[in-house]
């Protein structure tokens, strides 16, 4: 079996995620093809990993790169905002977050998430969930279309391509990824067209986004991982592009009590990592610590008790 996707600022995801007693366990939110978690297994013989991924065919690559490790992995086919939601487990020790899609995404899952090859226009990571790309090219009114595609993919040609949409559309329902592409590539001015990245790049991650509802998972997941860490257990959240950065910063100032940021600026992978893996250039990485004590307004600090409760000193 081929592994595509290279895990991204691997070495700067291993010096802060170092477990702290035999037997930790480490939440892998996003197994992917496992790439992260293979190193992981690899290099702590004694740590137990839980790997979560919404999309079950790459998750059965990862179960398969993976099997060798017998009980230490464990597979759970899950959104990770449902899985922290409903987790009444063990507090665990390290948590994992690399946002976003895979290589495999592109290249082999054939759901539409690339327009260079020409595929059904799909984009769930989730065969069950809920609308398709073309279910929503093909029915959201202009306006909407043209607020996702500025909001999600931060395009400034957002209207035009919309209203090209609509337009098109009319005479026949949008099926494919070339097909999008090329109302894209028609509707934008001819000096956008030869750019960096094709005119199409950010309305299909716009569409992805929507599909997925990738932003709106963000927050509730690390809740409930926060919640669930051991105290001096660390969170480490890889993103791709501002959107997604932006939730994951937040958080981390919001809950300034019960965690302690280690990444006061994100941390960009090395120029070596982006000349070898050039997607990664767009990377970011946060981590942060819960803390042992919470911290109160007035600089009082609360001690976590044996059972994971909070002794209030100031009561
Ligand atoms: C960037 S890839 C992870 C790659 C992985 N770290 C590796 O080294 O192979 C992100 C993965 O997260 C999954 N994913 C995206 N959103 C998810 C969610 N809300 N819940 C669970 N998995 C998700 C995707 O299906 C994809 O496989």
């Amino acid at each position: 079996m081929q592994f595509v996707h290279y895990p991204v600022m691997h070495n700067e995801v291993l010096e802060y995620l170092v477990p702290r007693k035999a037997g930790s366990t480490l939440v892998d939110c996003t197994l992917g093809e496992g790439g992260h978690s293979k190193l992981f297994l690899d290099r702590y013989g004694d740590l137990n990993v839980i790997g979560l991924d919404r999309d079950a065919a790459i998750q059965e690559k990862a179960k398969a790169r993976l099997s060798g490790y017998g009980d230490r992995f464990h597979a759970v086919n899950v959104c990770f905002d449902d899985f922290w939601r409903s987790y009444d487990g063990p507090k665990v020790d390290l948590v994992l977050f690399d946002l976003g899609i895979s290589v495999f995404h592109y290249v082999e899952s054939g759901r539409g998430f690339s327009f260079k090859n020409d595929e059904p226009l799909d984009m769930r990571l989730g065969c069950n969930d809920g609308l398709c790309a073309a279910d929503i090219v093909n029915t959201y009114d202009e306006e909407s279309l043209a607020d996702i595609i500025y909001g999600y993919g931060e395009e400034r040609y957002s209207r035009r391509i919309a209203s090209a949409i609509c337009d098109y559309r009319e005479s026949k329902s949008i099926e494919t990824t070339k097909e999008l592409a090329d109302i894209i590539w028609n509707a934008v001015p001819g000096d956008y067209r030869h750019r960096r990245i094709h005119p199409a790049t950010k309305t299909f991650q716009a569409l992805r986004i929507e599909v997925n509802g990738e932003l709106d998972r963000i927050e509730p997941a690390l809740e409930g991982a926060m919640n669930a860490l051991n105290p001096g257990g660390r969170i480490a959240v890889i993103t791709f592009h501002s959107l997604e950065d932006r939730p994951v910063k937040w958080f981390f100032k919001a809950h300034w009590k019960e965690l302690d940021v280690l990444t006061k600026k994100p941390i960009e992978p090395s120029a070596q990592e982006c000349e070898e893996n050039p997607p990664s250039r767009s990377a970011k990485l946060r981590v942060a610590e819960k803390r042992n004590e919470i911290k109160t307004q007035r600089g009082k600090i609360n001690k976590y008790k044996a059972n994971g409760s909070v002794a209030n000193d100031e009561a």
